[in-house]
């Protein structure tokens, strides 16, 4: 019989391209989101959709039933947003973490992969690795966090197998400007599709490790299926593109406004550890990954035109 997976945030940006790697894999995946962010529609046919708050240990308990692992993903998941948002991001993204944890070791779970964040690491020089001491420039940072060292403690004290997975700044097919993660890319392509001019924070000599989600997937799965545990993994590209050079790719319609509080200026990922443990490269070039976004946003601006005639 397949394995029975849970993937917390499920029908969400990476959940939902991460429930679909899963079925591909072979396993049988339950999703479990509050659908604040996520879409149900975004949650393949093939897999469960169960309608639940992380906050809620009893919810928690109930879609944990029968599951092997877990993929924890559910999270307030704006960076920026949460210098007004504390509590939600307290609430979300720690006690939320500490009830996925609790119903693990309670199901006896062979593993669990934590979405971890590249705002760990700040504003300190890159690349980044992954034993740099922390620098938070928001409570998003600092939550995300702490939920990491919820996962090494019950590692460590419970026996909850856990993998820690630091995404860097991840796009691909259903990144939208609406909420997800407040990423410079979703902003643009939101203006893109208003026709408006792309804004960019200062000269835009700021630069973005860009990791496409379908190897973020690959990753969370060969972290799960790896016999470590107790580990922390940085999942970025280890190349940098400035939000110039990302604007110039989306298009020629730009203005400049002034810097915004809370930004890292440089993320770079460095990948050797992922490389050397887990045998994980990136497989999506920056090039074929906005190809391909791009692409997707043309057509649902040419269905969105079809609909309105
Ligand atoms: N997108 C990125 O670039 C990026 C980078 C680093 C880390 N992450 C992390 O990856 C994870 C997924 O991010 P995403 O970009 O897909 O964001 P997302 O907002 O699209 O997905 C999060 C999902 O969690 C659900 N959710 C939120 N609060 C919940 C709750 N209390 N209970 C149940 N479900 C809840 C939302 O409805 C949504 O579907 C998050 O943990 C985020 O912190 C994302």
């Amino acid at each position: 019989m397949a394995k029975r997976v849970l993937v917390t945030g499920g029908a969400g940006f990476i959940g939902s391209h991460q429930v679909e790697a899963l079925l591909q894999r072979g396993y049988d995946v339950v999703a479990f989101d509050s659908l604040t962010m996520g879409k149900r529609d975004w949650v393949p046919a093939k897999a469960e959709l169960v309608e639940g708050d992380i906050r809620d240990l009893e919810a928690c308990r109930r879609a944990m039933k029968g599951c092997t692992g877990v993929f924890h993903l559910a999270a307030m998941s704006r960076s920026a947003a949460s210098l007004d948002n504390v509590d939600i991001c307290t609430s979300n993204n720690i006690i939320g973490t500490q009830h996925v944890l609790t119903a693990a070791r309670e199901e006896g779970v062979s593993k669990v992969i934590y979405a971890g964040s590249s705002t760990y690491y700040g504003n300190q020089k890159p690349p980044h690795k992954e034993d740099m001491a922390p620098d938070f420039l928001n409570f998003y940072g600092l939550s995300k966090y702490v939920g990491e060292e919820y996962c090494r403690l019950f590692d460590k004290t419970y026996n909850v197998p856990c993998n820690v997975m630091r995404y860097f700044n991840v796009y691909g097919p259903r990144l939208s400007g609406e909420g997800a993660y407040a990423l410079v890319m979703t902003i643009f392509l939101k203006q893109l599709r208003a026709g408006k001019p792309l804004t960019i924070h200062g000269e835009g000599l700021q630069s973005r490790d860009f990791i496409h989600v379908r190897d973020v997937a690959r990753a969370n799965i060969l972290a799960f299926e790896s016999p470590l545990h107790g580990r922390t993994y940085n999942v970025g590209s280890g190349t940098a593109v400035t939000v110039k050079e990302l604007a110039n790719r989306i298009s020629t319609n730009q203005i400049h406004e002034d810097r915004r509080a809370g930004d890292a200026e440089i993320t770079l990922a460095d990948i050797s550890r992922i490389k050397e443990e887990l045998g994980w490269s990136p497989e999506i070039s920056f090039e074929d990954g906005m190809k391909e976004l791009l692409q997707e946003q043309e057509t649902a601006a040419q269905q969105a035109k079809a609909g309105a005639v």
